[in-house]
C-alpha cells in the first residue's frame, strides 16, 4: 500500500500558487488535493474546471479532485480533460452512483466515491470492488480549518477491515481536521491518503509537508 500527503490546496494563497507547488515538490509530495464546491451541495464556492486546467500546466503533482457538486456526473469529462488524475464524487450528491463511476472510468482516470460524516460506511458495499479510493470525510463538507469528528476513526477501522475482507486493495483517503497531532491515529486506523489543508498551508509549506512525509514514510515501511 502507498501512503501519500494530499495537500488541500483551497487553504492556499491563491496568488502564489507556483511557489506552494515548488515547495510542495520540493518536501517530495506527489498528490495535490483539489476541492471543487458548488455552493448547492455544500454552502460555499471554491474553483472549477478553468482554474484546474491552468494549474495543469504548472505541476505534475498527482491531482485527487474532490467534487462537492450536485448530480457530478455532468461535468466528469469535463474535470478528466482539465487534468484530473482521480476524481471523487459524493455518493450523496447522485441518483445513480454507478452511472457516475462508469462515466468515470469511461475517461481513464481513477475513480473515488465520498461520503459525509453521517453517512455509514454500509452504504459503499455495493460499489467497494469498482473504485479506486474511499474518502471518508471527516468534517462537514464546505470549509477547510475544522476539527476532526471523532467518530471518524471508527470509520475508518470499518472501511478498512471491509475492504481487506474482500480481499480488495482499495485507498482509504481521510479529509478534514488532519494534523501532525492527530495523523498516526488516522493511519494507524487504516488510511493510506491524508489530506490536510490548514496545516500545511498556514505556515512554512515545505517544512510542515516535510514532517508529515516522514510521518508517512515510517508506515511505508
Ligand atoms: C472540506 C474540504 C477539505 C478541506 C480540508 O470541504 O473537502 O479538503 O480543505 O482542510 P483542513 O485540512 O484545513 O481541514
Ligand atoms: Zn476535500
Amino acid at each position: 500500500m502507498e501512503y501519500n500527503l494530499s495537500p488541500s490546496l483551497l487553504a492556499a494563497d491563491f496568488a502564489n500558487l507556483q511557489d506552494a507547488f515548488e515547495a510542495l515538490e520540493s518536501a517530495g509530495v506527489k498528490w495535490l488535493h483539489l476541492d471543487v464546491m458548488d455552493g448547492v451541495f455544500v454552502p460555499n464556492l471554491s474553483f472549477g474546471i478553468t482554474v484546474i486546467s491552468s494549474i495543469r500546466k504548472a505541476t505534475n503533482l498527482f491531482f485527487d479532485v474532490h467534487l462537492m457538486i450536485t448530480d457530478p456526473i455532468r461535468y466528469v469529462e469535463d474535470f478528466a480533460n482539465a487534468g484530473a488524475d482521480l476524481i471523487n464524487f459524493h455518493l450523496e450528491a447522485c441518483d445513480d452512483p454507478r452511472a457516475v463511476i462508469d462515466a468515470i472510468k469511461k475517461t481513464g482516470k481513477k475513480v473515488g466515491i465520498t461520503i459525509k460524516p453521517k453517512t455509514p460506511v454500509d452504504a459503499l458495499i455495493p460499489y467497494l470492488e469498482q473504485v479506486d479510493m474511499i474518502l471518508l470525510m471527516s468534517v462537514e463538507p464546505g470549509f477547510g480549518g475544522q476539527s476532526y469528528i471523532p467518530g471518524s476513526t471508527e470509520k475508518i477501522k470499518k472501511l478498512r477491515s471491509m475492504i481487506d475482507d474482500r480481499g480488495l486493495k482499495t485507498d482509504i483517503e481521510i479529509d478534514g481536521g488532519v494534523g501532525l497531532g492527530n495523523i498516526r491515529e488516522v493511519l494507524d486506523a487504516g488510511c493510506n491518503i491524508v489530506v490536510a489543508g490548514s496545516a500545511v498551508f498556514k505556515g512554512d509549506i515545505a517544512e510542515s509537508a516535510g514532517k508529515f512525509n516522514k510521518v508517512l514514510e515510517d508506515y511505508q515501511s
